[in-house]
């Protein structure tokens, strides 16, 4: 391993109150085992960016990399102010960021803040793409809860490629409401990050991209999970109450995440923030894109592996072959034999986001995901060039009927007026559907209430085959005539084939 990350970021105050960060220290604790499970847990660098009062600026560089995930190999990797993947960005609820973002890898790219509410310039979507050697600047105030947000490249045509060589990171939100719990929140010690990605690599070392037709259908899934940039590593905890901060930043692969031995833990937080009530629960669904915080007791000083069991796909059975995707993957040990024992109990009540309700909504739009069969048109390569290049899918990704297109603007919505969305997916995969600038309530799913770790506020729903979710959100503070947000499948390779559409706000 080379020392992509620290052990343990190192926070230093000065007078002023200003958190510099980063000192690597990356102390590698192999232990007996296979290769692919012997490798120390990596917490990533954090991030705080450099304070004046409620302004916070941030110098991120996208750059390309060499990293080593097995002994003796080499990949070449992209990453932001590292080899391969990103610096947890951390700020606060009421800051002012300035994330300057400067392109180094040699093509064109884009930095999109996930989970945020943006002015639509802001965003970070295709729209707002620069060249190597460029720098661009988002700027905005954060208007929202606490939460576990991500940032991640939206380059038009060519997102899954660059978020699979390593442009994603995760950006947490801190507020006072989240503070005023008994949650664990010792970066790195009780609170930790876990970003799962899976890959594959080729002989070389590189890593291995869509190759095949069904790669170009389902999505990549790789048969090697990485957490924070190690292959299935192992955690040694410190604390026997722990809070990971799980976020699904793969391509196109869903987790059904569940310990060893079964054991129950608490999901505290969705995508946009605190649950109302901690949901117990001893399997999570994950799907691309989504995050979720989870508390798990280790009091009991156990070995446990926290893996992806089968099922992961749900509903439709073995339809287009997308069971060839579904197994049972371990992602992590958490090895809690030293841990200390926890001053934290176990989190029950919590504080819950203020809810729209259903006859909010002054409007409703209903939004289709489809996808053409296998073979319809589906002859060019994944790596064609963007614009150059032209579409890939050829078709086959719609949102209700058509692919996504950058001089097409589907509908504008109005600021402030809450709308519910009716969102189907008639096609035999499942989907997960992501919204910008919002944050989400799911209605129901076919009618149903949803469960109770879904009940806060969300960006991105997984939509199973032939199921219908109603969701209720609203647009706040920002609105821009001409400049767009983006609407789409967070299964990238669905994505940067055209199942995505965009709307405006005014
Ligand atoms: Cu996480 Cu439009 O993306
Ligand atoms: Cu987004
Ligand atoms: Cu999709």
């Amino acid at each position: 391993m080379t020392n992509r990350y620290s052990r343990r970021a190192m926070l230093k105050t000065t007078g002023a109150g200003v958190a510099l960060l980063t000192v690597p220290v990356f102390a590698r604790r192999a232990r007996a085992g296979t290769a692919s499970s012997s490798n120390a847990f990596a917490v990533p660098p954090l991030d705080r960016g450099k304070r004046l009062g409620g302004r916070v600026t941030f110098a991120l560089t996208l750059q390309r990399g060499e990293s080593s995930f097995f002994p003796g190999t080499r990949t070449p990797t992209l990453g932001i102010n590292a080899a391969y993947s990103g610096p947890v960005l951390r700020a606060r609820r009421g800051d002012e960021v300035i994330l300057r973002v400067k392109n180094e890898i040699g093509e064109e790219s884009v930095i999109h803040w996930h989970g945020f509410r943006v002015p639509a310039a802001m965003d970070g979507g295709p729209h707002q793409a620069f060249a190597d050697g460029k720098s661009s600047t988002s700027r905005f105030q954060i208007r929202q809860r606490g939460s576990t947000c991500w940032y991640h490249s939206h380059q038009h045509e060519q997102t899954g490629p660059q978020v699979y060589r390593g442009l994603a990171g995760m950006f947490i939100v801190d507020d006072d409401e989240i503070e005023s719990l008994d949650l664990p929140a010792r970066y790195g010690v009780d609170d930790i990050p876990v970003i799962i990605q899976d890959r594959d690599f080729n002989a070389d070392g590189s890593f291995r991209y869509v190759r095949t037709m069904q790669e170009r259908m389902l999505g990549k899934h790789g048969s090697t999970v990485l957490v924070n940039g190690v292959v299935s590593p192992i955690l040694r905890a410190e604390s026997t109450l722990l809070r990971l901060r799980l976020m699904n930043g793969s391509n196109a692969r869903i987790y059904n995440l569940a310990f060893d031995d079964g054991r129950e833990f608490q999901v505290v937080a969705s995508d946009g923030g605190l649950l109302a009530q901690a949901a117990t629960v001893r399997q999570l669904k994950l799907g691309p894109g989504e995050r979720a915080e989870v508390v798990v007791d280790v009091a009991d000083r156990k070995e446990v592996v926290l893996r992806s069991l089968r099922g992961a796909t749900g509903g439709g059975g073995c339809r287009m072959g997308a069971m060839a995707f579904d197994r049972t993957l371990d992602i992590m040990t958490i090895d809690a034999r030293d841990a200390e024992t926890s001053a934290h109990r176990r989190p029950r009540q919590l504080i819950g986001p203020a809810l729209l309700k259903p006859d909010d909504a002054a409007v409703t739009r209903s939004i289709r995901l489809s996808m053409g069969m296998m073979g319809g048109g589906m002859d060019r390569g994944m790596r064609g060039r963007g614009r150059r290049g032209g579409r890939m899918g050829g078709g086959a990704f719609t949102i209700n009927g058509r692919t996504f297109d950058m001089n097409r603007v589907d509908f504008s919505a109005r600021r402030d007026v809450p709308e519910l969305w009716v969102v189907s997916n008639d096609s035999a995969m499942p989907h997960p559907f992501h919204v910008h600038n919002t944050q989400f309530q799911i209605l129901d799913s076919d009618g149903r209430r949803v469960v109770a770790q879904e009940a806060g506020l969300k960006d991105t729903v997984l939509v199973n085959p032939q199921e219908t979710v109603r969701l209720l959100m609203v647009f706040r503070d920002y609105s821009d005539p001409d400049l767009p947000y983006m609407y789409h499948c967070h299964n990238l390779e669905h994505e940067d084939q055209g199942m995505m559409g965009q709307f405006t706000v005014v």
